[in-house]
């Protein structure tokens, strides 16, 4: 670990919570879901569609999971009463993934189907790897029954090659990204090549066998390469999107955007932003770094 992370990890939590809130606010809409309604009829004015993410750490028990669900509920319904060209994301383990695993499926079944009412899609975020096994368990069960349901694949996983053969057979609606938690070395790639060539070769397999992916990057080396596969696959507009994170590069959304291709946007909210916030830059510092580079102007 390189000497700026370990100074991130060890100063975080003496770092005022306003001073956080500074870095976090550009990626998390607000605390409250009307947070996120403004900024998504925005971004729908500007023919851009967004995925809706109720920020939280894994629950404790049951009732905060129903607690879940219930919130959840809530923004499906907003969505439709403001008309919001969005779906919404959410986590196996903030439904109780690791409380009980048919109590979770039951939870996301919930909500696929609160959803379904109204034509709208869950995705289902892949976390650490503790969860990859059991998400795609619960994802492919829910498969079988609903079309609106789709989940992530990681590309810093060794084991993605083989669970995208499974779920290719299953013509799954996967999210591909290259994965944010921080995992040894059996279990993921290290080195960034490595991750974007296998994004690349698992992009170009999911495509060409059909499946609906949701592009997920800033690296525009990855993004050059998905419009080329685009094109020599001759892709229909409809048969893909891009996605990005709410803050990340958006010189870059305006590109993708104007160019004609569908692009979603991740917008998380809640009051659990702080929580969320210093762990997931404890977790990878990385991302801090990349904040300050992005503050900064550095390449
Ligand atoms: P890379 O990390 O190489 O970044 C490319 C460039 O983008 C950087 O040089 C930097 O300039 C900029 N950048 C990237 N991230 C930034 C940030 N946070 N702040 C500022 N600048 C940043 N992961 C996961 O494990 N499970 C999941 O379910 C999801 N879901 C998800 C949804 C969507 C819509 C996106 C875009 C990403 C995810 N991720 C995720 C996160 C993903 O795995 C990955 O960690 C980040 O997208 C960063 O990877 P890039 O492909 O952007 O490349």
């Amino acid at each position: 670990m390189s000497l700026f992370n370990k100074l991130i990890i060890v100063t975080l939590p003496l770092v005022p919570k306003f001073l956080v809130y500074i870095f976090a606010k550009k990626y998390i809409a607000g605390p409250d879901l009307e947070d996120a309604v403004k900024l998504i009829t925005e971004f729908n004015s500007k023919g851009i569609c967004a995925t809706i993410d109720l920020l939280g750490e894994e629950i404790k028990n049951r009732e905060e999971a129903l607690q879940v669900v219930a919130s959840y509920r809530e923004v499906l319904a907003t969505i439709v009463a403001h008309k919001l060209d969005s779906n919404i994301s959410i986590k196996p383990t903030h439904l109780g993934l690791k409380i009980d695993k048919e109590f979770c499926y039951q939870n996301i079944r919930d909500l696929v189907l609160e959803a379904k009412k109204n034509n709208n899609f869950v995705r289902i975020d892949m976390e650490d790897h503790t969860c990859t096994s059991d998400t795609i368990d619960v994802y492919l069960r829910l498969h079988k029954d609903f079309q609106n349901v789709g989940v992530v694949i990681q590309s810093y996983l060794r084991r993605t090659i083989d669970d995208l053969n499974l779920l290719i057979r299953h013509k799954s609606n996967l999210r591909l990204c290259k994965g944010i938690y921080a995992e040894t070395r059996e279990i993921a790639y290290k080195d960034p090549e490595i991750i974007n060539y296998n994004f690349v070769y698992s992009l170009e397999k999911l495509l060409a066998s059909g499946c609906y992916v949701g592009i997920a990057t800033h690296d525009e080396k990855i993004v050059w390469q998905a419009l080329s596969l685009i094109d020599k696959l001759k892709l229909k507009k409809d048969e893909y999107e891009f996605q990005m994170l709410l803050g990340v590069d958006e010189q870059l959304r305006n590109i993708i955007v104007s160019a004609g291709h569908r692009l979603r946007v991740y917008v998380p909210f809640g009051k659990k932003w702080y929580v969320y916030s210093v762990r997931r830059l404890k977790e990878n510092p990385n991302i801090a770094r990349n904040v300050i580079k992005n503050i900064f102007g550095l390449k």
